[in-house]
């Protein structure tokens, strides 16, 4: 019989795997927690409509979607935004406000596989619903890169922008649809055919030079008090100011400036989150298309071509899905490219052994009394291991360390006889005799 393969793009998980996984996940459950956030889950599937009202019909080409028995369009979910707004949307719109939510599940995008990049992939997010003022802004950034922070990981960028800036730069234009799609796109992507393009679609030459100014104003700034730095903070801003002034009506650049002075107020909050510094790049789009403010994403350089291992920003989604419009800003993280660059940093969580003890029975007489052993030293809390396979001693010994057991108790007659173990240390090769009333202390190392 042919073996039947997994489905491209996903991966099985060895026991290893699962343990630095679920190890990793506890610090972000810990740090989420620690700001005060509440875990949600929503279904892994949802009706294709949620994702295409967010993003539109071509959403479909970058899903998994099916008909069920029911003939309902079903698609897995591709995120989570969607499916928590909606979930906020509802049943939870009454709560008290703000409402913090955070994440963890599995998500599916119909995409060409890659290592970082899989078919079914696991996101940590956070949403904050209720406030919308660059304290909120604040917030979200500051919980990622905190809980970045509180996995070990050392050598990750945070680059923010504000598509606000963006969005009434390109309204100013005219264009809508597609040619503003295309518009983003180009942005995003830092490409060189952006004003090419402007002028093809006969973007006034004086707008299509603050577009690409806007689009590629970028700097390193430095957060908090440090010599100079709240001096290049203002001077950033000035420049894009500078920028736009002479390409837009006195309306929008009002629009802009309001847009930038909430942008300082945000970055002036951001370093008592712990955020040192960061790039500030007034080009950054985001692909999803349901933001109103600040974007924010986050890359591990180490990564290459699948670097980006978390982005969000703020966003309006609850009106869409019939709800009151309300302030929402949030991030999702990349859990299994947060692992990769933990890996490379060689800072992936350690795993404790799978079982602290391991029992071998050398008799058939010693088998019954090394199960009931076992059992007593679980209650006591230990994770205990029992031979099931009537294995020789060495055999037994070998296993043993293969689980990265420190310990073996060892039971034979003499042991069955004066009611103690013989206990080995694995790694020293140490031996002793140890009253069974006594084992979980000597384990323990008490
Ligand atoms: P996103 O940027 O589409 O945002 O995805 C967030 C993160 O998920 C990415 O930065 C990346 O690390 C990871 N990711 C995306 N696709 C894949 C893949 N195929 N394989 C492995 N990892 C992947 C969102 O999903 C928004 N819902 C974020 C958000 C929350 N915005 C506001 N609230």
């Amino acid at each position: 019989m042919p073996k039947v393969e997994r489905p491209r793009g996903t991966r099985d998980f060895k026991p290893e795997e699962m343990g630095k996984r679920r190890a990793l996940e506890e610090r972000f459950r810990a740090s989420f927690a620690s700001y005060g956030y509440r875990e949600v889950a929503t279904p892994t599937f949802e009706h294709t409509d949620l994702f295409e009202m967010k993003s539109g019909e071509g959403v479909k080409q970058q899903i998994y979607h099916f008909k069920d028995k029911g003939d309902r369009d079903l698609a897995l979910r591709p995120e989570l935004t969607a499916p928590v707004l909606r979930f906020y949307v509802n049943e939870l719109s009454r709560e008290p406000k703000p409402l913090k939510l955070f994440y963890f599940g599995p998500c599916f995008r119909y995409e060409e596989p890659q290592k970082g990049r899989y078919r079914e992939f696991w996101q940590f997010g956070l949403e904050l619903i209720g406030p919308s003022g660059p304290e909120a802004d604040a917030e979200a950034i500051g919980v990622a890169h905190a809980a970045l922070s509180a996995t070990g990981l050392k050598n990750f960028h945070l680059h923010v922008g504000h598509i606000g800036v963006l969005r009434a730069l390109v309204a100013a234009t005219g264009l809508a649809g597609k040619d503003a799609g295309e518009i983003f796109r180009r942005i995003d992507k830092d490409d060189r055919g952006l004003e090419d393009f402007l002028a093809e679609r006969k973007v006034d030459a004086r707008l299509a030079g603050a577009i690409a100014a806007v689009a590629t104003h970028k700097r390193r700034l430095v957060l908090g008090d440090e010599e100079g730095a709240p001096r290049a903070v203002e001077e950033y801003f000035a420049e894009a100011l500078t920028a736009v002034k002479p390409g837009v009506s006195t309306e929008v650049f009002r629009g802009v400036e309001a847009n930038i002075a909430r942008l300082k107020e945000m970055l002036g909050y951001l370093a008592t989150y712990g955020v040192g510094s960061l790039e500030m790049d007034l080009g950054v789009a985001r692909g999803l298309d349901y933001y109103t403010g600040v974007v924010f994403e986050f890359e591990a350089p180490e990564l290459g071509a699948e670097k980006q291992i978390g982005g969000g920003g703020a966003y309006a989604l609850a009106e869409l899905f019939g709800g009151e419009p309300v302030g929402s800003v949030g991030f999702g993280l990349g859990f299994d490219r947060i692992l990769l660059a933990l890996e490379k940093e060689g800072r992936a969580p350690a795993v404790p052994p799978a079982v602290e003890l391991y029992i071998a029975a050398l008799t058939d007489a010693a088998r019954v009394a090394a199960l009931e052993l076992a059992s007593a030293l679980r209650k006591e809390g230990l994770r205990v291991d029992v031979d099931l396979m009537r294995r020789k001693l060495a055999k037994n010994l070998d296993y043993a360390s293969g689980l990265g057991a420190p310990f073996v108790a060892i039971l034979g007659e003499k042991e069955l006889a004066q009611g103690i173990a013989t206990l080995r240390n694995m790694k020293s090769g140490e031996q002793r005799e140890v009253k069974l009333a006594e084992l979980a202390r000597a384990i323990r190392g008490k």
